[in-house]
């Protein structure tokens, strides 16, 4: 994309992120000299439903108003577009944080609380994220804090319902997604579809790896839990060829569900036990 044509009222200070859906840079408000972060579709001209995903980011994110969630300011139509200008509070993303330094277990922990809590105030608003993952979770380097960003796919729940029905396309990131974000299991999506990404993004940083092997992490590729066959068009039928609808699988991924709805409660706890001296 061409920025040339530069975003009125704001001056671009640094490219933060370059991927193929959007671009995100770090920008100075031009009548407060306040610190933003503009966040720009990649395409010149953006389908209807990215723009619509785009729109859903700030709805959702600008009724929560929690300390956890990055503020978005306001959403700028910009060319065929929009520009989401929001909170900059010096965070960069958990991914690049814990690539660059090594995390130890007292941080993890510490870390690990904070996302907890952050989703508990969702919860408390109704939303689920649906894309919990340490790419969509920023830190501040020197202070620590945490805030979530990225509501592109969250959801609202109508005050009537506890649960929302699976989407008709795969939505989220395949390898810390919940079996029934995918959409192969015959149930609907819950505040616990977060936990079992939740689940994911702690093991990865305690150990360095995915739970599940994914030949794409950040993409569509295969479906991680899927060791028998990987994911097209054509195997949309979960009678088809998804070894991961099998009964056998199904009560597996109900039991890691289950565990994963208990993590916050045995972080605490963890984290309680950790010597103090180990906390400095
Ligand atoms: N407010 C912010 N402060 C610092 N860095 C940010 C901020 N917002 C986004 N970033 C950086 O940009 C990256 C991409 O942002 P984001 O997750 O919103 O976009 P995306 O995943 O491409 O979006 P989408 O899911 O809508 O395609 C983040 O992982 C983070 O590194
Ligand atoms: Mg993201």
């Amino acid at each position: 994309m061409d920025l040339t044509n530069r975003i009125s009222g704001y001056h671009l200070v640094e490219q933060l992120y370059c991927g193929s859906r959007t671009l995100v840079y770090r920008a100075i408000r031009e009548i407060d000299r306040l610190p933003v972060v503009i966040k720009l579709l990649n395409r010149d001209y953006p389908s209807f439903s990215e723009l619509l995903q785009f729109r859903n980011q700030y709805t959702i994110a600008k009724n929560l108003r929690l300390p956890g969630v990055v503020e978005p300011y306001n959403l700028e139509s910009y060319r065929h577009s929009y520009a989401l200008v929001m909170e900059d509070f010096g965070g960069i993303s958990l991914r690049d944080y814990a690539q660059e330094a090594s995390l130890n277990l007292t941080e993890i922990l510490a870390i690990a609380l904070q996302i907890t809590d952050i989703l508990q105030g969702l919860y408390r608003h109704r939303v689920i994220h649906k894309d919990i993952k340490p790419a969509n979770v920023l830190i501040h380097p020197d202070t620590k804090q945490i805030k979530l960003i990225d509501f592109s796919i969250a959801s609202l729940l109508p005050r009537e319902t506890q649960e929302i029905q699976n989407p008709n396309v795969l939505e989220g990131t395949l390898a810390y997604i919940s079996p029934e974000q995918t959409g192969r299991m015959n149930r609907g999506i819950d505040y616990r579809t977060d936990f079992y990404s939740l689940g994911v993004t702690f093991y990865e940083l305690l150990t360095g790896k995915l739970p599940f092997e994914c030949d794409d992490p950040d993409g569509v590729g295969s479906l991680p839990y899927c060791q028998t066959t990987s994911f097209n068009k054509q195997q949309r039928n979960p009678a088809g060829g998804f070894g991961y609808c099998h009964e056998a699988d199904g009560k597996k991924c109900r039991k890691t569900l289950s565990k994963c709805i208990r993590i916050e409660a045995r972080f605490r706890k963890v984290f309680a036990a950790v010597p103090r001296n180990w906390k400095n």
